[in-house]
């Protein structure tokens, strides 16, 4: 009785606070906000949809999601503020600069594709950066929706090279990087949950678009299990480089996979953390949006930013089929290092499929698996 009347009481707190902020109207004239400086992402949340991503999560919408990855995470603890300022858009301002990165290779066509944007919205690389990737994972199935606070200042210097882990990196020098910019190696498996929408154009040789597990173009948790999934390599060294990436069992059928998913994948600091999100959507999803929230302000006071997550398009809903086993691989090729009990999945029938080669990502979209 008495839990009953709080619970109501509550609600009806809510609903009057809710009802007692006043929105502004906005002038594009169809929206209105919480608060008038959210205004302008409205329009730009229309504009990236529109012209930039198609509202689809589309090469274009996951490149604009590892741009986020690699503009905050130039920050640095140790270093001092001439090291970088974290997600402060220093990626689209010194271009040049942070180019020079070969761990940045391939960021180019974020950035001009985002770039154009800063001439006719009024606002700042950061907050565009940060904007456009929240935007764009909106159009991934199953993706959450992520949180976007407003009013990062421009950066003034650039961040210093070599601040963006690499794939061949070993995976504690990763840890130490990540740690060093705010973030805890937990962290990281969280925001590795992006993954699962990716694809590299630049690791393998006269390959383009090869994707990291079998659904690239679905925010589910089948990188999870894939990454796990045995092929022809021994564990990485715990010290020194790797290779940029690893054989991957599904391979042939066109996917690949990073050496520092697959070491970070069974390391026993994040082993566990890992295998629980494998045909857990709904954990893997809470985990990305706290991991995201974290990530999209390294570098700033969030006392002095403004929250305007209501601009965040709804994400598309997920497709709901559970993590399968790709057909011609099992539970036998998978490389357990958590000591938790794994999860029973099926298995897709038939023979192996092949993954299409998506070259041209954004037109040949509808082809690839989804
Ligand atoms: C240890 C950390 C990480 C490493 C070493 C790493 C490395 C890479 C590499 C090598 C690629 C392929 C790039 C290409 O060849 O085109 C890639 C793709 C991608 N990464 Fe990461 N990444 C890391 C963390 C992250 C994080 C934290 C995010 C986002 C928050 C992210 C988002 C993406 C996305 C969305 C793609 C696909 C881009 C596309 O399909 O065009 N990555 N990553």
């Amino acid at each position: 009785m008495v839990f009953k009347l709080s619970v109501g009481l509550l609600a009806l707190a809510a609903s009057v606070s809710a009802a007692s902020i006043k929105r502004v109207a906005c002038p594009d004239g169809k929206h209105t906000a919480t608060n008038a400086a959210c205004c302008v992402f409205f329009s730009l949340a229309d504009e990236l949809q529109t012209n930039k991503f198609d509202s689809q999560c589309s090469e274009d919408a996951h490149e604009a999601l590892r741009l986020t990855f690699h503009d905050a995470i130039g920050f640095t603890r140790s270093g001092g503020a001439k090291q970088g300022g974290g997600a402060d858009g220093s990626v689209i301002l010194f271009e040049t600069t942070e180019l020079m990165d070969p761990a940045n290779n391939g960021i180019d066509d974020a950035i001009d594709n985002l770039k154009p944007l800063l001439q006719t919205f009024d606002v700042t690389a950061g907050d565009l950066v940060q904007f456009a990737g929240a935007v764009a994972v909106s159009n991934c199935p199953g993706a959450p929706r992520l949180e976007f606070l407003a009013g990062r200042p421009n950066a003034t210097v650039p961040a210093a090279l070599g601040l963006v882990p690499k794939p061949e990196d070993n995976v504690d020098k990763i840890f130490e990087r990540v740690i060093d910019a705010g973030l805890t190696p937990t962290d990281l498996v969280h925001l590795l949950v992006s993954h699962t929408v990716a694809r590299s154009d630049t690791l393998i040789d006269n390959r383009q678009a090869v994707p990291f597990d079998s659904t690239p173009f679905t925010f589910d948790t089948q990188v999870f299990l894939e990454v796990l999934l045995k092929g022809n390599e021994t564990l990485p060294p715990s010290s020194g480089e790797g290779p940029a990436q690893v054989p991957n069992p599904l391979a042939n059928q066109g996917a690949m996979r990073l050496q520092s998913d697959f070491a970070i994948a069974h390391n026993p600091l994040t082993a566990c953390t890992w295998q629980e999100m494998i045909n857990n959507q709904e954990l893997m999803s809470a985990n990305f949006r706290a991991g995201m929230a974290k990530l999209a302000v390294l570098g700033h006071d969030t006392r002095n930013l403004i929250d305007c997550s209501e601009a965040v398009p709804e994400p598309v809903p997920a497709v709901k089929k559970p993590a399968t086993f790709p057909a011609g691989t099992s539970r036998a090729l998978v490389q357990q290092s958590c000591p938790l009990p794994f999860p029973a999945l099926k298995v897709d029938p038939g023979l192996p499929t092949t993954i299409p080669e998506c070259i041209d990502g954004d037109t040949n979209i509808n082809d690839c698996p989804s």
